[in-house]
């Protein structure tokens, strides 16, 4: 290659980057974009948190990708890389793609989840775009984005010591309840907690980071009704909510679904539950969890 041609490529490639990213960018389903963008922070949507002031590690981790559709969601979905290899507390950005294959329009929600469980801490970028209903016309497909970093923090966990490979995998759901808005406005203080409806919704919603009787990427809740916050045993918490002294009971634990970090600024927990009656039967569930357990122990 001569010198020239050289340095026209070196103008070219970059120029070809570019308009590739525009034509990816222009497809992108709109609703999900947004969410994706809400979730990630990318296109500045919400706060694009540590990112900037992460001091990237020599220290590099392996994340790969997995995406699966839970029984009976007509989708195709699955990540556009398998892997990509990243120093701690550098972003990268990643792409999966969906896809509705039935001929009718479809809502469904995403949950993700990070394994190893002592892994998940680290990721708090990924945010918020699961638990929100979204939804594809028939034959409708979306590239979405996912803009992630690992916390350097994680080269200080010895814990993590020898955490080469992450992997960070989305499901996405049929939504049980499409619409939260909807269902708020039929909200009846009058109606009695569902402890029942709380346990199916808790497997949609809470399942993916927690189970009654092992930590995962949330702690386990088995019990957690009258517990101290932050002390089963075993589950790297966030220092705020180790610290919070709170007893977790009816109002708290309302809170806290309502908002995490609200209620505990500082806190890991990344979704909220935004619909009154959804938190209120998932509590009666967790409330009868405990009971179970208390009786099981006597
Ligand atoms: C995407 C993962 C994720 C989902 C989904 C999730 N949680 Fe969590 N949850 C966490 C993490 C992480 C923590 C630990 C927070 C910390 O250390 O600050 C947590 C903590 C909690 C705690 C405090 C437990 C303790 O031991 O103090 C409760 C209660 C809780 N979650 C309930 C729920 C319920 C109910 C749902 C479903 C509506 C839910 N979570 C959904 C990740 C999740």
């Amino acid at each position: 290659m001569t010198g020239r041609t050289r340095k026209n490529l070196l103008v070219l490639v970059p120029l070809l980057c570019v308009i590739a990213g525009m034509g990816v960018l222009v497809s992108y389903s709109v609703t999900l974009y947004r969410l994706f963008c809400e979730a990630t922070g990318y296109g500045g949507t919400t706060q694009r948190v540590v990112a900037d002031t992460a001091v990237p590690s020599a220290r590099m981790v392996t994340v790969s990708f997995d995406a699966q559709v839970a029984d009976g969601l007509p989708w195709a979905f699955k990540p556009l890389q398998q892997h990509v290899t990243l120093h701690l507390g550098e972003e990268k950005l990643v792409f999966f793609y969906a896809k509705n294959l039935s001929n009718k329009p479809i809502v469904a929600h995403a949950t993700f989840n990070v394994t190893p469980t002592k892994a998940g801490p680290y990721f708090n970028k990924v945010q918020c775009f699961c638990f929100s209903d979204e939804r594809l016309a028939p034959g409708e497909e979306a590239k979405m984005p996912v803009d992630f970093y690992v916390d350097p923090a994680l080269a200080k966990d010895g814990n993590a010591a020898d955490l080469a490979n992450i992997t960070l995998s989305y499901t996405f759901f049929p939504a049980a309840e499409p619409s939260d808005i909807q269902e708020l406005s039929r909200f009846d203080p009058g109606t009695p907690p569902d402890a029942n409806r709380g346990q199916a919704l808790f497997a949609e919603r809470c399942a993916a980071c927690h189970a009654p009787g092992r930590n995962m990427a949330g702690p386990m809740l088995g019990g957690v009704f009258g517990r101290e916050a932050g002390t089963a045993r075993d589950y790297p918490y966030s220092p705020a909510l180790k610290q919070s002294k709170l007893v977790w009971g009816i109002d708290n634990l309302d809170k806290w679904l309502a908002d995490p970090q609200a209620l505990v600024p500082g806190a890991k927990m990344p979704i909220r539950v935004l619909d009154a009656n959804t938190r209120r039967d998932v509590i009666a569930y967790l409330k009868e969890l405990s009971a179970r357990d208390q009786r099981a122990a006597r």
